[in-house]
Parts: structure tokens; sequence; C-alpha cells
């Protein structure tokens, strides 16, 4: 009998990881091993509030009974078949994501980066298809701090030096202007232009919510441009803001909407370009693909979210703590709080600088037992699961309070 492997603390996995995994990330030193709901806890036992959910990849918090069962239960049936086969699952994932998100059809990914690679090929298609844009002409709108994920593409229109730096050439055929700034986006759209492609609140930026009206306005313009709009609902979507999509504040219908994230209800990647008939029909067979996308286990697992969003709940949740949220933000406000953004149950906190970076007030709110992570600068992000209690949410507010008192 092999003697059962020595379980290693977490500062011996936190050492172990150095040589052999690529720096890329610099995460907080927690070593989650256990979670459920809005709890994760430590190698040592030790609980901690999870106040970023994934990125809201966790809009349903860890380990939702209803998804943990749709999992499981398709594990002991069909897990793969690629798309060279039907599976008898795909058609209800689409039948039922469609109807949530007022859209005709769905073409599905796996990762949020794919979904906006997706987009983008979709938009030059359509382009030089259905607008008769001249071929390679294509241009594609994007906003200034924008974050749409890390391909060679998606960084070749970033603003943010430490993304693109270092991983060039990059693709021509984006015009980069202004977040919400009609008269900039006006300006730069014309004959060659397919698509303008905007988050519809900037999460990575700092949770940036457009002035009302944006969202309307880039509706309008696209419309009059003749050229699509594409709503990247990556992080804003999927009940994060009190709606079920983020442009739902303002009762617009992008041409098409990017999903990720929270559609894979944090146990499998799951991504999704969905969008109108006209514009997903351009694609034919071979012409896009992926061997993952829209597999039975992801389909089952993501039909099981689109479930949970259909009863509304989740939607009001984000709401109603939302509300809660803000007003615990503008108590702190002055109080080392030096200003704040947030939509629903999601909130971008600027910190004064004299008390820490949001680094080090990360670091301090994890001595606390709460989960944060920073963006730029002295700003940290507050996206909890949007199961979490109102209990819950006060007592993250509380330890927020009690670190930048500190
Ligand atoms: C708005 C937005 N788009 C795209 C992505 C990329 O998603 P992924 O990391 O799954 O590739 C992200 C990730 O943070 C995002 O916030």
């Amino acid at each position: 009998m092999t003697a059962p492997a020595r379980t290693r603390t977490s500062d011996e996995l936190i050492r172990a990881e150095e040589p052999v995994l690529a720096h890329n990330y610099h995460p907080l030193p927690v070593v989650v091993a256990r979670a459920e709901g809005a709890w994760v806890e430590d190698v040592e036992g030790r609980r901690y509030l999870d106040m970023l959910a994934g990125y809201s990849a966790l809009n349903f918090g860890h380990r939702h009974p209803a998804l943990i069962e749709a999992a499981h239960h398709q594990l002991d049936r069909l897990t793969l078949t690629s798309r060279a086969f039907h599976s008898d699952r795909l058609a209800e994932f689409a039948e039922r994501l469609t109807a949530l998100t007022g859209q005709d059809m769905v073409l599905p990914m796996n990762t949020g980066a794919e979904a906006v690679e997706s987009g983008i090929k979709v938009a030059r298609k359509w382009a030089y298809e259905v607008k008769g844009v001249p071929a390679d002409r294509a241009t594609i709108v994007v906003a200034a701090d924008n974050f749409h994920g890390r391909t060679t593409t998606i960084v070749g229109f970033s603003t943010d030096e430490t993304a693109r730096s270092g991983f060039g050439p990059f693709a021509p055929g984006f015009r980069i202007v202004p977040y919400n700034d009609l008269a900039a986006l006006e300006a730069a759209l014309d004959e060659t232009t397919a698509a303008v492609l905007i988050e519809p609140v900037q999460g990575e930026a700092g949770v940036i919510v457009p002035d009302d009206g944006y969202l309307t306005g880039v509706r309008e313009l696209t419309r009059r441009a003749g050229c699509l709009f594409l709503a990247d609902e990556i992080q804003s979507g999927l009940g994060r803001t009190g709606r079920t999509l983020a442009v739902d504040h303002e009762d617009v219908v992008p041409d098409v909407v990017l999903l990720g994230k929270a559609l894979g209800g944090g146990i499998v990647p799951v991504s999704a370009v969905v969008g109108r008939r006209e514009v997903l029909g351009v694609l034919r067979p071979g012409e896009h693909g992926s061997t993952f996308g829209g597999n039975p286990l992801s389909a089952a697992v993501g039909t099981a979210v689109v479930g949970l969003l259909e009863t509304g709940e989740f939607q009001r949740r984000a709401a109603e703590l939302g509300a809660v949220l803000r007003e615990g933000l503008a108590e702190l406000a002055g109080r080392g709080v030096v200003g704040f953004r947030s939509r629903g149950l999601w909130a971008g906190v600027d910190v004064d600088p004299a008390i820490g970076t949001g680094r080090e007030i990360g670091e301090r709110l994890m001595r606390e037992g709460v989960l944060v992570k920073d963006t730029h600068g002295s700003t940290i992000r507050l996206a909890p699961p949007l199961t979490i209690t109102e209990g819950e949410l006060r007592s993250a507010l509380a330890s927020l309070e009690k670190v930048l008192a500190a």
C-alpha cells in the first residue's frame, strides 16, 4: 500500500507553485481547498467570504445545488461529442438562451476571449456579405480602457500597456474611441465600420458605469451608420447588474451579445455569441468552430444556469442587495473611500491612496476573512455571489470599514 501523500500547508503550496507555474498572475496568498455558496475555506480550514466570485463566473455561488446536480446527471450520461455529431443537449440550451436574451441564434464557445474573437469574425463576415464593405477593409470600433480578453487580436486593441507590451505585431482593423463619449463614437463610424464593440459596464477598468443614455445612443448611432452593436456582457451579464443583461437597464437590444463566465455556473468554461439570425446566419460549415464549444456537459450546465435566471430571483437579489451595497459604500465616502461606482451587486471602490494600494487593501481584507481583488492603483472591485445574504454583505462592508479605519 502506498503511503497517503503528506498534506501540504498553504505556505508550502504557494512556494511549490513558484518554480513550476508561469507567473502571469499575482494571487492573494490564500490557498482555497473547499467552497460552498459565498464561502471558501483554505487548506488550514480558515473561512473567507468570497467578494470576487471568480470575476462574476460564480454569480450563483460556489457549487449551487441545481448546477451541481445538472453536471452530475450529465457526467453519468454523455460529456463530449464534438460538433461532428449532434448531442441531445444542445437544442434546448440554444432555445432557452435565445429566449432569455431576446436573440435568435447561438454560437457556443468556451472562454470569454473566444466569444469575443468569434464576435469579431462574425461581424467582419457580416460586413463583407451583408453591408458590402470591400474585402479586408472592415473596421471595428472599440472603447479606451476596454477589457475583452487576452488573445493577440484582443490585446492589440487594448489601451493597457501591461496587457499589450511585448506581444505585437497586432491585427489591424480596430479604432479606439473614449468610452462614454457619443460624439467621438459618431466621428469614428464610416462606411467601413462593421461593428462597435463595447462593455455596457467596463469591469476591469474599475466598474465604470456609463451615463444614462449612452447605450441607447450607441444603439441609435450604430443603426444610423448601418453597423452592428456588439455588447460584451461576459462580466456584466447574467444577473450581475440587477437585470439579465446590463443593456436591459436602457431596454437596448444589441445585434450581438457576448456571454461567458457565469454561463458555465462556476463548473465548466462556457461562452456564447448570441445574436440576430441575419448576423450569425453568415457562418457556414467549416468557417468557424471549436472542439469543445457546445459540448453536452457545458450545454447541460449552461441550460441549468439559464433555468436559474428564468426565475428572475437572481436579478431581483442583485438589484435589492445592490442598494444595500451602494448605501454601505456611500457611508464610507470620505472615510477612506474617495469614490465608487456601482450597478447591481457590483462595485468599483477607489480607496484613498494614503491608506494603501488596492493590493494592500486586498491583503488586509483577506486577514479579516474577506476576499476581494484590486483592479488598478487603489481601486478594489466588489462582486459577491448573487446568493450572498444581506447579513453576509453587511459583514463584508463592516470589514472594509475596519480596514479603512485601521
Ligand atoms: C468583459 C470581458 N470580456 C471578456 C473577458 C475574457 O474572458 P475569459 O477570461 O474567459 O477569456 C473578460 C474577463 O474578465 C471580461 O471581463
